[in-house]
């Protein structure tokens, strides 16, 4: 894992056009800032997807049209709580299910596992750390039908390439009839997306330069943080937000454990996240390359955001 981040970093930062990827934005740190922002205002994602789950909870039940108990298995649970209301709801109307919550930290899960039990009791949990796909492969031996739950706009962060073999990734680690609920963003007015991504607060930048923080402290590298800036854009035409670092001057940094020196020219960019925004068309067209059927889109009433319910096809 800290090999290939290494090796990520090596490679982002030597290349022509500089860049981080974004997954590496969540260390501990990382996924505090990030908490911080689901609970901005401009951050309209969080509200959306909550009031999704909260109030058509029935809906998506029906929808499934399982006829047995079946697994609900959460890709990338978090230690956050989006998941809750839909949880809470099928509990208290004893619908009969497993909670499979999956992420490759231990902590997020131990902590999801704590608040979980003590808040529904009743709640079947069986919580897993690892690799989505090893768990998926043995989760998939057994006749129980799976709801898979890929939440919160996570699949935003992927290329069109990307997204695709990820998503025919999971199909392929999915039996006939079971199901895929995926949380994605909508293109809507350009000014409210601007807005989630460049806040006033701050609370984006902060979360990008910590990538900065971050390789300082694990690679004992000097980058100067005041020295760096964040700038992110989108584009309305293909719904993309891209977020950049921007070093303010020309500069030099060491990173000592990787025995590298990194140049920088006054304004150069380190592009470090892709926040993909889609319109319902092409959602269509991704679910057919990965061998999936729409079921239903869930949409909030503002129309910003979507839980879409995928079937596998055979
Ligand atoms: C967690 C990937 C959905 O792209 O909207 C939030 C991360 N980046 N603000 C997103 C993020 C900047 C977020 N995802």
């Amino acid at each position: 894992m800290n090999n290939t981040f290494a090796k990520d970093i090596i490679d982002g930062l030597t290349n022509e056009q500089k860049q981080l990827s974004s997954k590496y934005f969540y260390d501990d740190n990382g996924s505090r800032i990030f908490q911080e922002i689901m609970q901005m205002p401009e951050y309209y994602l969080t509200d959306s997807e909550f009031e999704i789950l909260s109030l058509q909870a029935q809906q998506i039940v029906d929808a499934l049209a399982f006829q047995q108990p079946f697994n609900i298995i959460e890709l990338g649970a978090g230690d956050g709580f989006k998941t809750f209301k839909l949880l809470e709801y099928l509990v208290n109307n004893s619908v009969a299910f497993n909670y499979i919550p999956i992420d490759i930290s231990q902590e997020a899960i131990t902590i999801l596992t704590q608040k979980l039990t003590e808040r529904l009791p009743q709640l079947s949990i069986t919580p897993k750390v690892g690799d989505y796909f090893e768990i998926l492969k043995e989760t998939s031996k057994s006749k129980t039908p799976s709801l898979l739950l890929f939440l919160g706009s996570n699949i935003g962060n992927y290329s069109q390439e990307d997204a695709s073999n990820l998503l025919t990734l999971f199909n392929k680690n999915m039996n006939r009839n079971d199901k895929l609920l995926i949380g994605m963003d909508l293109k809507k007015n350009p000014i409210t997306i601007h807005n989630a991504y460049y806040d006033e607060g701050g609370v984006t930048k902060r979360f990008n330069l910590n990538l900065l923080i971050r390789i300082n402290r694990e690679f004992d590298a000097d980058f100067k943080i005041d020295d760096f800036d964040f700038y992110c854009h989108y584009n309305p035409v293909n719904g993309e937000v891209k977020s950049y670092i921007v070093s303010l001057k020309a500069q030099t940094v060491d990173i000592k454990k990787l025995g590298v020196t990194i140049e920088f020219k006054q304004n150069e960019l380190i592009w470090t996240e892709l926040s993909k925004k889609y319109g319902l068309s092409e959602i269509e067209e991704l679910s057919k390359k990965a061998n999936f059927s729409i079921k239903k889109h869930f949409l909030d009433c503002k129309h910003y955001f979507t839980d879409s319910l995928w079937e596998k096809l055979d």
